[in-house]
């Protein structure tokens, strides 16, 4: 008597189980079959498109200034020049945001360059803004004020 109670209990539970578990299954499976096309096509068209067009019509110069952006740089600049690298968190004042076009306008090409060989402190900003004198040669400093002057523009 016992034993068959128990049985039957638990049969109920597997019941109740099986049920729950085929539920959660159905609701992941229809939540990805519907979530994963969309989000497979909204991130193929966002990289793919503008990314992709923008670096082929990247000249030499800008490609090497990328290059050595994404080295050195885009840890606390951020890959898309926005000021938000993972090492951002760190630092106060922030990065700015290279893809300000009123905010980067107000740069000549000389002080972008003369900022990032002297570092921060050589130009009276933050100390945290390395001086990258030792590390880039004159030439690479150029291209990656070509590079980053590409964050501000639309095309
Ligand atoms: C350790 C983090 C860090 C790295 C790496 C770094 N920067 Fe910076 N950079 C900063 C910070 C912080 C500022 C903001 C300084 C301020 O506003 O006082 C800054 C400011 C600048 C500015 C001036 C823009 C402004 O808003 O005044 C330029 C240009 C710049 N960085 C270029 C570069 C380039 C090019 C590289 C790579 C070769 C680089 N930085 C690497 C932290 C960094």
């Amino acid at each position: 008597m016992l034993s068959l109670k128990m049985t039957r209990d638990l049969s109920i539970v597997l019941l109740v189980s099986l049920l729950l578990l085929s539920c959660s299954r159905k609701n992941g499976l229809s939540q990805s079959s519907s979530a994963s096309p969309d989000s497979i096509n909204t991130a193929d068209s966002s990289k793919a498109g503008p990314a992709a067009a923008a670096s082929i019509r990247l000249t030499y110069e800008q490609r090497q200034g990328k290059h050595l952006y994404t080295k050195y740089c885009a840890v606390c600049h951020g890959e898309e020049g926005k000021g938000d690298g993972f090492n951002s968190y760190n630092l106060d004042p922030k990065p700015r945001n290279f893809t300000d076009t009123i905010y980067m306008s107000a740069f000549s090409d000389t002080r972008l360059l003369e900022t990032i060989r002297e570092g921060g402190r050589g130009v009276n900003k933050s100390p945290l803004m390395p001086s990258w004198e030792g590390r880039l040669k004159r030439v690479e400093i150029e291209y990656v004020v070509f590079y980053i002057r590409r964050f501000a523009k639309s095309n």
